[in-house]
């Protein structure tokens, strides 16, 4: 039993690093319980997102309810057409068209949080670089040859890849993209803003891929408040029983 264990710990790390193509993946750090942070991730869901990706199982009144945001609010913010509070976020887009526009069927994000990881994707929506080989003109360092925009471009700023050269076992010497930095060092200020905006996208990815995570996180502490004020009385009561045989 103790091998596996100790096996697990050791694969665990190599496959989080495979995941990311040998990319070390940048940390989320994002946070279920900030809720201003998930109603902004949300607003850029719904702006930049759902003009082609849907999240299908998720209901925009249930956004609406655990983000803490009135029916008002949440049309106001979240909602632009004639979508009602109890429909799913699903979107218009013919799955025909965006095989013919992208080569690719941009996938439902429902649950991507669980299948790819939020670093991953905090890395993923950090990552784009121009590739002009490529037919969208981006390229991306942890999903290779990706079909997707830089939809984002804007928020961000371009940036170009960082070669290393790497020498292989047989001797032989590669040029290979090691990072990405900003092409325009103006857009510092821009891309720092955008790494906040992306965690917050991130946040609300997680928690849609898990919407009850939110409640057991809450649940968790209220668990922990129940046993602590029945530690107090379990005390009280030691005592009192300790006081008859002392
Ligand atoms: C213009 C259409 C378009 C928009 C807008 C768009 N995407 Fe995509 N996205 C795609 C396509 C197409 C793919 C599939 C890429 C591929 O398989 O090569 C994709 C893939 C992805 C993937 C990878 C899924 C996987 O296979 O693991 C993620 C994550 C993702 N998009 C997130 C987002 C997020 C977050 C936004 C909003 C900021 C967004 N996308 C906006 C078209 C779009």
């Amino acid at each position: 039993m103790r091998k596996w264990i100790l096996a697990l710990t050791l694969l665990l790390p190599g496959m989080a690093f495979a995941a990311g193509g040998g990319i070390e993946l940048l940390q989320a750090n994002n946070d279920l319980r900030d809720k201003a942070s998930l109603q902004a991730g949300a607003k850029l869901f719904v702006n930049y997102c759902m003009g082609c990706h849907s999240a299908q199982y998720v209901r925009f009144g249930r956004v609406g309810k655990d983000l803490g945001l009135t029916d008002k609010e949440l049309r106001e913010n979240l909602m632009f057409g004639a979508e009602k509070v109890g429909d799913m976020m699903t979107i218009a887009m013919d799955n025909k068209d965006s095989a013919k526009w992208f080569g690719v069927i941009p996938p439902d994000l429902s649950v991507i949080s669980r299948a790819r990881g939020v670093d991953w994707l905090y890395t993923y929506l950090l990552t784009f670089y121009l590739d002009p080989s490529r037919p969208m003109g981006v390229n991306n360092l942890v999903f290779k040859d990706v079909g997707m925009p830089h939809v984002m471009w804007e928020r961000q700023g371009w940036q170009k890849p960082v070669y290393e050269t790497v020498t292989d076992a047989g001797g032989k010497t590669h040029e290979v993209i090691k990072s990405v930095e900003l092409i325009d060092k103006a857009d510092e200020a821009k891309a720092e803003q955008y790494k906040k905006d992306v965690r917050d996208l991130v946040n609300f990815l997680d928690y849609i891929g898990e919407p009850a995570k939110l409640e057991r996180l809450d649940l968790g502490w209220k668990v922990i408040g129940f046993l602590f004020i029945f530690l107090i009385f379990a005390i009280l009561l030691k005592l009192e029983y300790w006081r008859d045989v002392h």
